[in-house]
């Protein structure tokens, strides 16, 4: 699997051998940690260098392998407005060596992770995987664009995929495994609380219950089982769906994350709002009926478990 000492993708190789498959974690450890992945094997090279095929090609075949996990991405939206060269040529020159490396070297599932960021702005509260995906920024772009060379291959070669459209992933399955980055709300807050600085709340005016931004949170953990089923599912030949959302079904807003925070911490913290940000979805939660009947899968955890779980991590 790729981006496999990254924050999610650490979780997926623990999932994946707890279920008994052998993972081969593939990451460049420009964001990832090795020490996420204790005896897990790492390979480490640039995926999306111009070598990267014939070494893609080299470990399927002295590793054996018959599935790819793909998460390797440069991720982090803001930078991608300011450099979106690098975020294309990162994020998608990495899903055409896959593909070339796969067809050539037979190897025909593949598990890609996308993005709600693919959505953009949308108008619905609860969005399904159907709806028109129009992304506002390049990060959103890579994931779409990815998404259409991976069903292209799909109807070209055999290629067996799906993909999977995370909403927000936060939370640690393990107290090792926390989101180290600070790119996402509860990270950043409780990176603000250990600094005894305010939380910055952007918006407090939106058309939401209490005016701040409405998300859906997925628990890293839950989202890891999701990958065990979309591998079960591409077993059987001809599948129906390739995309699927991956979250809660239900939204919480920015200030119920933090009384989340509240409650767990026991401890006052300063929160500021301020205004609006540029880009911004009032609400975005994914409408997850296909998941839960296709594969058979459902969020486990609720928003506070999130929390306890990421602030657990944070103290490790
Ligand atoms: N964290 C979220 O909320 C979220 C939401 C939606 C989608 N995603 C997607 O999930 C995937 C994993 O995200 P994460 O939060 O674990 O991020 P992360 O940065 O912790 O993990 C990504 C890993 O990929 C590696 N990597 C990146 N580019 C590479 C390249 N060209 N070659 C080799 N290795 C490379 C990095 O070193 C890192 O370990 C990404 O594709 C991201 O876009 C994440």
């Amino acid at each position: 699997m790729t981006g496999g000492a990254g924050y999610i993708g650490a979780h997926v190789v623990r999932a994946l051998e707890a279920s008994g498959h052998v993972a081969i974690a593939l990451d460049d450890l420009t964001a990832g940690l090795s020490e996420r992945l204790g005896q897990t094997e790492l390979v480490s090279f640039d995926l999306a260098s111009p070598g990267a095929k014939d070494q893609l090609i080299e470990t399927f075949r002295t590793k054996n392998i018959e599935a790819v996990i793909h998460l390797a991405a440069r991720k982090a939206v803001g930078e991608s407005v300011l450099r979106p060269e690098f975020y294309y040529q990162q994020n998608l020159n990495s899903v055409i060596n896959l593909l070339e490396a796969m067809h050539e070297a037979n190897v025909l599932k593949l598990v890609f992770s996308s993005s709600a960021a693919v959505y953009g702005s949308p108008e619905l509260s609860l969005v399904p995987e159907d709806y028109n995906c129009k992304p506002i920024n390049p990060y959103g772009e890579t994931k779409l664009i990815g998404e259409w060379m991976i069903s292209n291959a799909q109807r070209a070669w055999g290629l067996r995929a799906v993909a999977l459209r995370y909403f927000n992933v936060a939370g640690a399955g393990f107290d090792d495994l926390g989101d180290t980055s600070v790119a996402n709300l509860i990270p950043i807050a409780l990176k603000a609380i250990r600094e005894d600085k305010p939380i910055e709340v952007f918006g407090s005016d939106w058309p939401t219950k209490d005016g701040s931004c409405i998300r859906d949170y997925i628990h890293v953990a839950d989202l890891a089982d999701a990958h065990i089923r979309a591998l079960e599912y591409l077993n059987e030949e001809n599948r129906e769906h390739l995309v699927f959302n991956v979250g809660s079904g239900q939204g919480s807003s920015v200030l119920e994350v933090i009384q989340a925070l509240r409650d767990v911490i026991q401890k006052d913290f300063k929160v500021n709002l301020v205004a609006r940000r540029a880009g911004d979805p009032a609400e975005l939660a994914a409408d997850v009926s296909r998941i839960n009947s296709t594969l058979n899968w459902q969020a486990k955890h609720d928003l506070l478990s999130i929390v306890e779980s990421a602030y657990r991590a944070s103290l490790n």
